[in-house]
């Protein structure tokens, strides 16, 4: 995934982001802050911001965030966000998730909320998540998750790798920005494998009306349609982990995120 292509998509939406429901308000946002029970003297860290909401959650409760992206119009969003919440512990830094520029054990929680399936060398980013940890830190990763065993059980593994492949590639049509939605199961490996411990993993449905899902990356009318054959035509796998269904006329469908908190 080119990260100049994600600054092109995210620099061209980032007040969508900061206006959009699922970030500004989906349910993980607070079952987050809840799990992680931050402390007055924290030092945080949240990887790929965006228009901010997860360093806000987290701002009152801990010492100081630095809020980081690595495009720059989302960073105007979180600053905006800070200063109409007067927080004066949030700093923004520009900061590619795969080569950190912050010091070794610098801080006791990092967190990364809806962004992961852009980085193109995901167990690079948690070696860097591991690196900036304090011994004892707490990783908080929330992200959307393709199907696997765990999250969709009763299908073969065939049958998941295939059903996984088609998720990522309608993630794909609607932003060309996505890289991949990794299963629950490979985050858990990808996590341990860079030396945390999982202390816990739960996922969380978010149900998604696909025209709006799809208007906020601008996709036009046919890529819009085909979003929906993909929906509609796809295989007893991809319908059991998407759930696509008609409300009032509108097709929704449902997205599973999953949250994974480790420990150094
Ligand atoms: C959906 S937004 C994040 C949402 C936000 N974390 C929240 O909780 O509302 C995805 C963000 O990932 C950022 N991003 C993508 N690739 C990145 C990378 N390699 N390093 C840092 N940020 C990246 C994009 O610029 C974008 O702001």
């Amino acid at each position: 995934m080119s990260k100049s292509l994600v600054q092109q998509q995210f620099g061209a939406h980032a007040s969508a982001y900061a206006t959009s429901a699922v970030h500004a308000k989906g349910a993980s946002l607070g079952r987050l802050v809840d799990l992680v029970r931050p402390e007055g003297h924290w030092q945080v860290l949240d990887i790929a911001t965006g228009a901010g909401h997860t360093a806000a959650a987290f701002a009152p409760h801990v010492a100081h965030v630095i809020a980081s992206d690595i495009t720059e119009e989302m960073l105007d969003e979180t600053r905006r966000l800070a200063a109409a919440k007067g927080f004066a512990n949030l700093e923004t830094a520009v900061a590619d998730a795969e080569t950190l520029p912050f010091d070794d054990a610098r801080f006791d929680l990092v967190s990364c909320r809806i962004a992961a399936h852009h980085f193109p060398d995901v167990p690079r980013f948690v070696a860097e998540v591991g690196r900036v940890l304090k011994p004892g830190g707490t990783f908080a990763l929330v992200d959307n998750i393709s199907p696997d065993a765990l999250s969709t059980p009763g299908f073969s593994e065939a049958d998941l790798a295939d059903a996984a492949a088609s998720y990522n590639a309608f993630e794909k049509l609607r932003d060309k920005s996505h890289g991949r939605c990794l299963g629950l199961a490979e985050w858990c490996a990808v996590i341990t494998a860079a030396g945390l411990t999982v202390l816990r993993r739960e996922i969380l449905p978010k149900a998604m009306a696909l025209a709006p899902w799809a208007t906020r990356m601008d996709a036009d009318a046919a890529t819009t349609e085909r979003l929906r054959a993909m929906l509609e035509e796809g295989t007893p796998a991809l319908k059991a982990f998407l759930r696509p269904r008609l409300d009032a006329g509108a097709l929704w469908f449902t997205l599973d995120e999953a949250i994974v908190i480790a420990r150094k």
